[in-house]
């Protein structure tokens, strides 16, 4: 396994970043913590100049600070990750540390290049002679893109195996796989609420565990946020986002994040450097480092819409069940799930189900311009989408974070009525 992974982290992870009590983060010190060092960066002169001779090789050589080409770095970057620090690991300084010393940050154009870019610093350092049969762990139900990139793309490339995937929501199971496959499996990754079921991983659970077998613990944290959970608290080594989502909040730009170890963080930097796997323009780190202080308002306006959204559609006469809150979720704020919710429609038949679906998304199409706050590229309609692989019937909805809840569920009670119709 690779230098970062060791027992110093492991210590450190022990005594400082693991915490016993549940996660209640007060709500403004989270947002105070974010937001802090307000500052605007001269994004159309990304190199300052220099103010020597032999400045740039100063630079290069990491002696001294400082930047001189955009692929390499840039202020605004930099202020970037300092904030995702703050949010994911920013609790280190009640216990008089300084963050920044122990966990870093990079960006990435999308998140699926952040995934990507773990997996192949995850890798890299083991020579190629030795990665036979190595593989990583993956959660039964990841985002639909990964699953090929940790099943064909990352193999092919790196010389492993494709991803043995396991229930990670069962931890016998995942105690079996590696067992099984001792000092064969390089990670464990997966998603600690899964979209669109909400099956909960617990990630102290699979962190005793993994510890056991010597395996890091990768999670995407992208539907619950900081603001729900900060995995790193429960024993995860490496957290990544899309920030795509609920990081940026307004749908109208791409983006990565991976937080974890300096030392990973410093290694991944190096691998980004010469694949290119950067923001194209300062400005995206700009407008993302903006952007991460609505997190903590943004992310209360789409649970309480979710929370009363749900409420709504589980006492609907033609709802046969709606899920929002999964049995069991003991980490996250107030045991919130995040903000997507999934809902089944009746009919008698699965036919009949299928078709009510499509009336369903028929309506929305026809009828746009009441979910106006999303926060995924693409329009409303893609908000709230029959998802055939979970049977007919089934409908995903990420709620959006719209003044008022009850404007939505107004328009779910004519777009159900029209379903069923009685217009
Ligand atoms: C959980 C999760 N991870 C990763 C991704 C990929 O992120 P991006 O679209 O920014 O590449 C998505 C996208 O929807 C996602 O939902």
């Amino acid at each position: 396994m690779s230098d970062w992974f060791n027992q110093a982290w492991e210590q450190f992870k022990e005594q400082y970043l693991i915490t016993d009590e549940s996660f209640d983060l007060d709500q403004k010190v989270f947002a105070e913590r974010i937001s802090r060092g307000q500052t605007t960066f001269d994004t159309s002169r990304i190199n300052p100049a220099f103010s020597r001779g032999g400045e740039l090789y100063d630079i290069i050589e990491g002696k001294s600070q400082g930047h001189f080409y955009e692929r390499v770095g840039s202020a605004a970057k930099d202020a970037l990750a300092h904030r995702l620090v703050l949010a994911e690991a920013g609790y280190l300084e009640e216990q008089g540390l300084n963050p920044q010393d122990h966990i870093g940050a990079t960006t990435f154009p999308t998140g699926m290049s952040a995934i990507a870019n773990v997996a192949e610093a995850l890798v890299m350092p083991i020579p190629v002679k030795n990665r036979e049969g190595l593989r990583i762990l993956q959660g039964n139900n990841v985002y639909f893109h990964t699953e090929p990139l940790f099943g064909e793309a990352i193999p092919q490339k790196m010389g492993i195996e494709s991803a043995l995937k396991v229930d990670t929501t069962n931890i016998d199971e995942v105690r079996a796989a590696l067992e099984e496959n001792k000092g064969r499996i390089i990670a464990i990754f997966y998603e600690p609420i899964t979209n669109p079921l909400l099956e909960y991983t617990d990630t102290r659970k699979i962190h005793e565990v993994a510890k056991e077998y010597g395996v890091p613990v990768i999670t995407d944290n992208t539907f619950l946020t900081p603001f729900l959970s900060q995995p790193l608290r429960e024993g995860a080594d490496i957290v990544i986002h899309s920030m795509t989502k609920y990081m940026n909040g307004e749908g109208d730009a791409m983006g990565g994040a991976v937080i974890g170890p300096v030392e990973f963080i410093n290694h991944l930097n190096g691998l980004q450097k010469v694949n290119g796997a950067v923001f194209s323009d300062s400005e995206l780190a700009q407008l993302f480092y903006d952007r991460i202080s609505n997190l903590p308002e943004n992310m209360k306006r789409h649970i309480d819409n979710a929370v009363v959204i749900y409420d709504f559609l589980s006492q609907h006469p033609n709802v046969k069940s709606a899920t929002y809150t999964p049995e069991e979720l003991p980490h996250t704020r107030d045991c919130i799930p995040g903000a997507v919710l999934n809902f089944t429609l009746k009919g008698d038949s699965d036919e009949e189900r299928l078709a009510n679906v499509i009336a369903l998304e028929d309506y929305i199409i026809n009828n746009p311009g009441v979910i106006e706050n999303r926060v995924s590229l693409g329009e409303e309609q893609h908000l709230m989408i029959g998802e055939r692989d979970y049977g007919p019937g089934f409908v995903r909805f990420a709620v959006g974070r719209e003044p008022g809840a009850m404007k939505v569920i107004r328009y779910l009670n004519k777009a159900l009525d029209h379903v069923y119709q009685k217009k």
